[in-house]
């Protein structure tokens, strides 16, 4: 038998040293090593499961089927556009968030919807006993024959059911429970996780069943033990929201199989998730019309519009340092625009603590918000309110300058679809569309211009 080795892997990045370090050089944690036996039966599997499946030939690209691959659609459409139109068969799918946050009842619930079709579904929990899922399973309503529910961590054990049983859908909640007899190290550990992952993607592609595993999620927001677990599988989904709000988010950051950064949003009600086809509606439904410091703006979301409103608060700061907090968007964001407005609009800023928040509970990235996000700030320093059916859209650069954003004829038509009658967008971005009726869109240069206009300092 080979001697026995072992390596010290960092648990959040996954880095391996044959010496055990205080910091990781990679990601820069400190105490995330931890010693894991390496096994040569365990590698060897590894290698043997990873080459069985690829008993393939170079082929000719034109010689090679392109059939649209045949997806299964579940009765909530949000959760298919998500993935692209659909699952698709063999493919393993990691769904992350926070706990608490909705994952098993999202699980269980497309489980539940499949089953109903009379497709066999397994559903495999590591963290809860068969009696406490069928528990969920009450509460949320769900009476299907086909539905099996297997609470067991082992793999092996697991893989035989799958193979036995040979179900149109598996779910694996959660991958961090999961353990391989011949990796010596716990379940939960970069290893385990690994090797396991490694195994059920062998089990999905080999037989053509789609594969989702729950992943828990760290402190930071990553899916917790290793990053490389997102490049393992085809897609990767969040579900995501503010525990304190109904509504819960889920967004693809990975797709083999369809564009990423598409979402769904779906509302936690007391007999589960319900989907919300309007969303723009409900995240202007408690809108402060009228209140300075308060603006909206049509953001992208994937390939839909959302209507959020943003909300800044500035007052004059007590403690030696501004505080400068941001909420549901960049916060670097903030003292950026914060200096933009100091030094091209001339607002006295230096001695504000400014708060800005993205309201809803949604989280906004893209530079499209910047325009919404400075107005709302300078409407709450002059504590003047913005008109309530104004909408924002336009990046602002470092000269003041306002710059063009993607896919404005959308953005503009969910607004005027909403009851919107301006619209502030970049200048640059008016030519080549037409404007939809019931809304004025006003080009802009400048910020400065721009706060004008919603300022009404004109
Ligand atoms: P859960 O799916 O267990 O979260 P996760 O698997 O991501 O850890 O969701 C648990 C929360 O959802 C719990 O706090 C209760 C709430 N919930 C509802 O509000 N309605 C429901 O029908 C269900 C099943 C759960
Ligand atoms: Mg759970």
């Amino acid at each position: 038998m080979a001697k026995r080795k072992t390596k010290y892997v960092c648990q959040e990045c996954g880095y391996e040293s044959a010496k055990w370090m205080g910091k990781c050089p990679s990601c820069g944690n400190w105490n995330t090593f931890t010693e894991e036996v390496v096994t040569p039966a365990g590698s060897g599997a590894f290698r043997h499961s990873a080459t069985s499946t690829t008993a393939a030939k170079p082929q000719s690209i034109t010689a090679i089927h392109s059939e649209k691959e045949p997806r299964v659609t579940t009765n909530l459409p949000e959760f298919n556009r998500v993935l692209g139109g659909g699952i698709v068969p063999g493919s393993l799918v990691l769904v992350g968030g926070d706990p608490g946050i909705g994952k098993s009842t999202l699980l269980l619930q497309v489980s539940a919807q499949l089953a109903e079709k009379e497709l066999p579904v397994l559903y495999i929990s590591g963290e809860e006993s068969a009696r406490q899922t069928k528990l969920r399973a009450d509460r949320l309503g769900v009476k299907a024959d086909e539905l099996y529910v297997l609470s067991e961590t082992n793999l092996q054990d697991i893989v035989r059911h799958i193979e036995e049983i040979k179900p149109a859908f598996v779910v694996v909640d959660s991958i961090q429970t999961v353990y391989r007899e011949e990796v010596t190290s716990a379940p939960g550990s970069v290893s385990q996780v690994r090797e396991s992952t490694s195994e059920l993607m062998r089990v999905a592609k080999t037989n053509g069943i789609p594969i989702f595993l729950v992943g828990h999620v760290t402190k930071e927001g990553a899916i917790a033990g290793p990053r490389l677990l997102e490049h393992m599988v085809d897609a990767v989904l969040y579900f995501e929201g503010e525990r304190h709000h109904t509504f819960r988010i889920l967004r693809s950051v990975k797709n083999r199989f369809g564009s990423t950064n598409e979402m769904g949003i779906f509302e936690m009600k007391e007999e589960g998730l319900r989907e919300v086809t309007n969303p723009s509606e409900i995240f202007l439904e408690e809108r402060s019309q009228g209140a300075a410091g308060s603006t909206v703006v049509a953001s992208m979301e994937g390939t839909r519009p959302v209507l959020v409103e943003i909300q800044a608060l500035i007052s004059p700061t007590s403690f030696g340092n501004p505080r400068r907090m941001a909420t549901g968007t960049d916060h670097n964001r903030v003292p950026l625009l914060m200096a933009v407005l100091e030094k091209r609009v001339g607002l006295m800023l230096q001695n504000q603590d400014a708060y800005v928040k993205v309201a809803g509970g949604m989280r906004l990235d893209e530079p499209a918000i910047d325009l919404a996000v400075a107005a709302s700030i300078a409407s709450s320093f002059k504590d003047k309110p913005t008109k309530p059916d104004d909408v924002l859209i336009g990046e602002v650069g470092l000269t003041g300058e306002v710059r063009r954003v993607s896919r404005i004829e959308q953005r503009v038509q969910e607004a005027a679809k909403l009851g919107f009658k301006r619209a502030i967008v970049p200048k640059k971005n008016l030519d080549g569309w037409t404007t939809p009726s019931g809304i004025k869109v006003v080009g802009v240069n400048s910020v400065s211009e721009a706060l004008r206009i919603v300022l009404g300092e004109d």
